[in-house]
Formats: structure tokens, C-alpha cells, sequence
């Protein structure tokens, strides 16, 4: 900066000469004008109109000029500021318009666009098969009851009147676990959740227990290892075989429709006697001629397997500390599997367990 000029001798400051800041103001404007985007005008703020601009250095020399000659000077830089800063504002609100109109057509949503282009999954039938038969019980007012998978043999068997020594304990092919003297099974059925359920519980009992259940079965159209069942247990006074016989076609109903009913066929548990195996009437043909002779669903017998059932035996009470003098009970037991198969037709049981998600797709919204 040029020093105080206090003798007011006409002193001659270059930047303040008018046409000097006449085209300093012009570099301003243009370099304005030239901006195309936010960066680029923040840049020119900082070179024309910054603390460092010509501008800005030519206002600092008013001071050395004569008294009498810096009001001019000061209200030609002055003018020229105020021009080159409005002009910054102006390009501003420009450069921010069009950024955001940018925007918003960049980051809009096109609501035309494919959204489901990656499959969503879907629930397994066995699943929604099991929540269903929950939901036809706990509408009755029963509860949903759970055991283990991996079971202490007292419990899979022994207390079901399956001594060691009962022939039936062969009617269930089992897995056993090492070291087999610690008696734990892969449970063979979801029986041992009626002892489980007497043992906890106090009569009246009513409950309802899908699950898993293992068998040491080959792998086929029919059989696996691994399948489904679901066990009702009810126990209270003055309960006899008549209202089992009630609560199946209930069950059959909700599951399959008006006017499917069941049939008993006598037969052996050691956990239930008297003792059932129960039949559907098929759902197809509903056992009528001439539809029944030529019915795929059931092939031709007009009635469908189900499941098993009975009054419970006296000494399972017994063993699960229920007064048999007093109580009375039934329970029954179904694959979940095979319901599910017949009711869709569903030809071959490993696809249950495939995982293919198709299979499940194709079942996903009907249940
Ligand atoms: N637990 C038997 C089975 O798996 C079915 C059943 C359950 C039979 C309850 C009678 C009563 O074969």
C-alpha cells in the first residue's frame, strides 16, 4: 500500500484510475457469468471479490490518495463491489435452481419400474399346513404345546406303556443318540408331548402340539427319515370316545370342507385303548359311485388314512400322575405331510423337504 499522502499532493493511485476498475469490475462479471456450477462461483467469489481480490486491494489504497479525491475513488470501488457481489447472489440462486431441478429428476422414483425382480420367498407349506391346524384348535379354546425334538426315551416310550420290553417299541424305527445308555432318541412321534403336557399341567387339559418327528425310514415317494405330526391331547371328566370321534370331524371339516367326515378302523397303541386308526372320506370323490371307481386322489378305496387315535390308556394317567378314577381323555396323532399331499395331490413327498422354493410358491397363497 502507498503511504498517507498528508501533504494533499495530488497523488496518482493506478487501481483507483477509472478505467482500472472499470475493468476489474468486467474480469468480476465475467468470471460471474463463467461460472457454470456451485464450486466454480465460490472460486470466483474468492479471486473478485475475496479480501485478496483487486478489488478489494484497490479499496485498501483509498487511503493514500489526496482527501478531497477518496470520496470519487471510494464510490467508484464501492459500486464496482456492490455490482460484482450482486452479481455472485444473482449467479447464485441461478446455479442453485438448477441443482436442485437437477435432483430432483436424477433421484425421482420412476413408480413404472419392475419392483419384485428379486423373489421374495415364501412361508412352507408344512409351516402354514401346522399354523393351520393350530388356528382350527385354539378357535376351540385348546392351547399350543411344544417339546424337544432330541427326547428322553422314559418319555418317547416308557411312559406311553412302551416298556422296554414291549413289542411295539419296533412299530417306530428310531434314532437313538451316543453313548446309547443315556436313552435319548430323536423322537419317533409327538406323543411324548402328552406326557410332557400331564406331568406340567393339571386337568382339564386341551392342546394341540405340531412337530417334527424322526424314523429311521428310507428316503422314498412315500417315506423320509423326517416328517411332521400333529398330536391332540385332551384330558378332563366324563371325556369318552364319542367326543374324539366329534372333535376329528370338526377337524377334517376345517380342514377339508362341508362334509368331510371320518371313520374309525379298529387298532393297537400301547399309549390308547380303545384304539383307532382314522380315515377321511375322500375329499374328490367323497366314496360315491361312479366317481369313486375311476378317483386318483384316494385310488379308488373312496377313503383316505389319517392318522391314529384312542382313549388314553389308564396307565399312561397313571404315569403322568393323573387320577384315572377321576379323568378321562383321548388323543390322536396325524402327518402333517401326508394331509398336506392328499389335499393338494401332491405326488411325491420329497418335495416337502427339497427346499425348491417353487414348491413352496406354488402352495404359497392358497392356504
Ligand atoms: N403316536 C402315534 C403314531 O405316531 C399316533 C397316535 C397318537 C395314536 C395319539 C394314538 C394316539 O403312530
Amino acid at each position: 500500500m502507498s503511504g498517507p499522502n498528508s501533504d494533499y499532493d495530488p497523488v496518482e493511485v493506478t487501481p483507483l484510475k477509472e478505467a482500472e476498475v472499470e475493468a476489474m469490475r468486467e474480469a468480476a462479471l465475467q468470471a460471474v457469468a463463467g461460472a457454470t456450477d456451485l464450486d466454480q462461483l465460490r472460486q470466483v467469489r474468492h479471486d473478485h471479490a475475496g479480501d485478496r481480490s483487486p478489488l478489494a486491494l484497490a479499496n485498501r489504497e483509498i487511503g493514500a490518495l489526496p482527501p478531497q479525491a477518496r470520496k470519487e475513488a471510494g464510490m467508484r470501488v464501492g459500486r464496482a463491489r456492490g455490482a460484482v457481489n450482486q452479481a455472485i447472489a444473482a449467479r447464485q440462486a441461478e446455479l442453485e435452481a438448477a441443482d436442485e431441478e437437477r435432483m430432483l429428476a436424477e433421484e425421482g422414483v420412476d413408480v413404472t419400474l419392475p419392483w419384485d425382480r428379486r423373489p421374495r420367498g415364501a412361508r412352507h407349506p408344512i409351516t402354514m399346513m401346522s399354523d393351520k391346524v393350530a388356528d382350527v384348535f385354539v378357535a376351540m379354546g385348546w392351547e399350543v404345546a411344544e417339546g424337544p425334538l432330541v427326547e428322553a426315551e422314559w418319555l418317547n416310550f416308557d411312559a406311553l406303556n412302551l416298556g422296554p420290553d414291549h413289542p411295539a417299541r419296533t412299530m417306530q424305527d428310531t434314532f437313538w443318540t451316543e453313548p446309547t445308555d443315556n436313552h435319548v432318541v430323536l423322537r419317533t412321534h409327538t406323543s411324548p408331548v402328552q406326557a410332557r403336557t400331564m406331568l406340567t399341567r393339571e386337568p382339564p387339559v386341551y392342546v394341540i402340539c405340531p412337530g417334527r418327528v424322526f424314523r429311521t425310514d428310507e428316503y422314498d415317494a412315500t417315506h423320509s427319515p423326517m416328517f411332521h405330526q400333529v398330536e391332540g391331547l385332551v384330558v378332563d371328566e366324563g371325556i369318552t370316545m364319542a367326543h374324539l370321534k366329534g372333535t376329528l370331524d370338526h377337524f377334517a371339516q376345517s380342514m377339508f370342507g362341508d362334509g368331510i367326515t371320518t371313520r374309525f378302523r379298529p387298532s393297537y397303541f400301547p399309549f390308547t385303548e380303545p384304539s383307532a386308526e382314522v380315515d377321511l372320506v375322500c375329499f374328490v370323490c367323497r366314496d360315491r359311485s361312479p366317481a369313486r371307481e375311476s378317483c386318483r386322489t384316494c385310488r379308488g378305496e373312496g377313503w383316505i388314512e389319517w392318522g391314529g387315535c384312542g382313549v388314553v390308556n389308564p396307565r399312561v394317567l397313571v404315569a403322568c400322575g393323573v387320577d384315572p378314577d377321576r379323568y378321562t381323555g383321548f388323543a390322536f396323532g396325524m402327518g402333517i405331510d401326508r394331509t398336506l399331499m392328499f389335499r393338494h395331490g401332491a405326488e411325491d413327498l420329497r418335495a416337502v423337504f427339497e427346499g425348491d422354493v417353487r414348491f413352496s410358491l406354488a402352495f404359497g397363497s392358497e392356504l
